[in-house]
């Protein structure tokens, strides 16, 4: 890692503009106490850019973003843009942006503060076991398989999708599972639907091989519908689990949510090369523009980028722990919100980004 740090900033549509902001800020101290010089660039993505460009994500930003050392997102889409042609819509300029970085592994960590407990719809008991990274597979699965089309004439129309995944597919992202859980409570819980579908036949098989060059890491499979269940009956017991595209989107969201809400969960996705760090929530389009949305996934997926780019893993144990404090204080935005049991205090985006701010020094 060189002293400099590029960073292209496309914080995207709705909340993703605010929530950016006050993690570019804890981004803009983080790097300075790591003695880095930071680049920062910032273009339209999404909605913001199909405005200006046409389209959701231009060329040269693909390229730009494959080059820099990390991306940093907002989030995307919007009822603006519910009438754009499929083929161009801001969603696709996201799923375009992960294909053209090959960032595959999705690390979407749940985890909870204990200061949220109450919070969590889960009973307290089982929110304070909250604790486990979804490694959602991010550019293959039904996402991208082909034959896809949407086809016929109206009131006859058919869609089709594919669920495909390669051996090599499987294989690299249950690596970076493997070798997670080895820096963490070494087990890996593999989520198919070997009982329905081919595609998830090929999945169970080749975890099961790849668990034999990690002896030390406890591989169990389960069923996806089951797991959805076990993530709010018993989320004690996961630590590591590695899934497909779309599996892990679904997963994701609920585990969000066990935590007191999803504006808490920030995602690396990782490739060979290059890196894309963006909080799992959407754009949230009914709140956006009112300093109501919680920047705190924004700022923990600063927190990743100092943890997977930077390697600097004491320099994201200070942002984290920045947040912590600042939660712990009290501060809620509208989201984690309960009513003032015990002196809390309602605060909006800017606020709650000025605190994690001083929280840092
Ligand atoms: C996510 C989002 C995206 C996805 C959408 C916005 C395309 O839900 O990152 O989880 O489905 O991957
Ligand atoms: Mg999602």
């Amino acid at each position: 890692m060189s002293s400099k740090l590029e960073v292209l900033v496309i914080a995207g549509d709705g909340i993703g503009t605010e929530v950016t902001r006050e993690a570019v800020r804890v981004l803009e101290i983080a790097a300075r106490s790591a003695n880095l010089t930071l680049s920062l660039e910032h273009e339209p993505f999404g909605g913001a850019s199909i405005d200006v460009h046409g389209v959701p994500a231009t060329d040269a930003l693909l390229k730009r973003a494959s080059e820099v050392d990390a991306v940093l997102l907002g989030a995307v889409g919007g009822p603006k843009w519910d009438s754009v042609a499929s083929d161009k819509k801001p969603e696709k300029g996201l799923l375009a942006l992960r294909t053209a970085m090959g960032v595959y592994a999705n690390l979407r960590p749940a985890k909870i503060f204990p200061s949220l407990a109450d919070a969590s719809p889960l009973r307290e008991d089982l929110a304070r076991q909250v604790d486990y990274v979804v490694v959602r597979e991010l550019i293959g699965g039904l996402y991208f398989g082909q034959p896809r089309s949407l086809t016929g004439a109206p009131g006859k129309q058919v869609g089709i999708n594919t669920l495909t995944y390669t051996e090599d597919e499987i294989r690299r992202i249950g690596k970076r599972a493997f070798e997670l859980a080895r820096q963490r409570n070494k087990k890996v819980c593999s989520v198919d639907k070997a009982n329905v579908l081919e595609t998830m036949v090929l999945w169970r098989k080749v975890m099961t091989e790849l668990g034999k060059d990690y002896p030390d890491v406890a591989l169990t499979h389960m069923y996806v519908d089951n797991c959805s269940m076990q993530l709010v009956l018993a989320p004690g017991q996961f630590d590591v689990i590695v899934t497909e595209n779309l599996f892990g989107d679904i997963l994701s969201d609920e585990a969000g949510a066990t935590t007191g809400s999803i504006g808490l969960l920030p995602s690396a996705s990782l490739g060979e090369k290059g890196a894309l760090y963006e909080p799992i929530h959407g754009s949230a389009p009914d709140i956006a523009g009112q300093d109501k949305a919680n920047p705190l996934a924004a700022i923990l997926s600063v927190a990743q980028l100092f943890e997977y780019t930077v390697k600097r893993k004491d320099v994201a144990a200070r942002i984290e722990g920045a947040v912590t404090s600042v939660l712990e204080s009290g501060l809620r935005t509208a989201d984690i919100w309960r009513g003032d049991k015990g002196g809390k205090t309602l605060v909006g985006t800017r606020a709650m980004g000025d605190a994690v701010v001083s929280a840092l020094g």
